[in-house]
């Protein structure tokens, strides 16, 4: 007799016992079998390829790589990103620091310009072209690391017709954007982790680009440079926002006050710890 065929259920069974996680489990069925609802198709066999794909997966799984880099996609407010190792996972309190950057944009009248220095895989800025109206927005999108850059454009193709409002641009922070360009919101977030941090967890430390979370002895060379050069890259009026430690908020709130921004507030995350500056250019 032939060996049984293995069908969408019982490789879900299997995978759930090998890892020990129902929902791991599940989201990375559903990325070996074609991104099918695993609910659809649980009588179904599968074929040779997606079983040698769902085992590599697992084994990845096994190895401690995170399961967003594993599964290559993770979904970031209304948009799925393609994620892998170029590129820093985007996190939840992330959505909520780009969330607000979406609220102030929102409030610009006519030409909207926003820029996301530092993008990444492009979810914060991607999340800006994709929530904002088309029609008088531009966003920018910058990072030094080509990379990342490869990573962002992958995903801007995602986007859709919202595509058509975002330039990419690779360089160190303000120097990505052509001389003398002004904004009306500029997002970041920057690497802001002390190097040597013994509360970074260490699975991010194995897997992450370490370029995308180290910002010197104290974590805020990056943010030290962006909140200095924000004056001379905003509109008046315009507002800087940044993801911050959750330890930074004096320094960075004493840094934007040096550099004369105004109407400075470090506000908490939805766990309540501080995460973000926001302040904005004198009028
Ligand atoms: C913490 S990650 C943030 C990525 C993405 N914005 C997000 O929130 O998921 C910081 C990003 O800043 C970029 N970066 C680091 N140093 C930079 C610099 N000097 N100029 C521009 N980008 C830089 C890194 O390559 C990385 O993509």
């Amino acid at each position: 007799m032939p060996p049984e065929q293995p069908t969408v259920a019982s490789l879900r069974a299997s995978t759930e016992q090998v890892l020990g996680d129902a929902s791991e489990a599940r989201w990375i069925c559903e990325v070996a079998f074609a991104h099918r609802p695993l609910t659809d198709i649980l009588h179904e066999t599968v074929t040779e390829r997606m079983v040698a794909h769902l085992d590599a997966m697992v084994a990845r799984r096994r190895s401690g790589e995170p399961l967003q880099y594993v599964l290559g996609e993770w979904s970031f407010r209304r948009l799925d990103l393609a994620v892998d190792q170029r590129v820093l996972i985007p996190r939840p309190e992330t959505e909520w620091v780009a969330g607000r950057a979406i609220d102030l944009a929102l409030a610009v009248d006519g030409d909207r310009r926003v820029v996301d220095l530092g993008t990444g895989s492009g979810a914060i800025g991607l999340a800006l072209a994709d929530e904002l109206p088309l029609d008088g927005t531009s966003v920018w999108l910058t990072d030094a690391d080509p990379a990342a850059l490869e990573v962002a454009r992958a995903n801007l193709a995602g986007i859709g017709r919202a595509a058509r409002n975002v330039t990419i641009s690779e360089g160190r922070w303000f120097a990505a954007l052509p001389e003398g360009f002004r904004a009306d919101v500029i997002v970041s977030n920057p690497p802001y982790v002390a190097v040597g941090d013994p509360a970074l967890e260490a699975n991010v430390l194995d897997w992450e680009p370490a370029h995308a979370l180290f910002a010197g002895p104290d974590g805020l060379d990056d943010l030290r440079e962006i909140i200095a050069g924000a004056s001379g890259h905003l509109r008046p009026g315009g507002w800087l926002v940044c993801e911050i430690g959750s330890d930074q908020g004096a320094a960075v709130a004493d840094l934007a006050r040096s550099a004369g921004l105004l109407d400075i507030s470090v506000e908490p995350d939805p766990a309540g710890h501080d995460r973000m500056l926001v302040a904005r250019s004198a009028q």
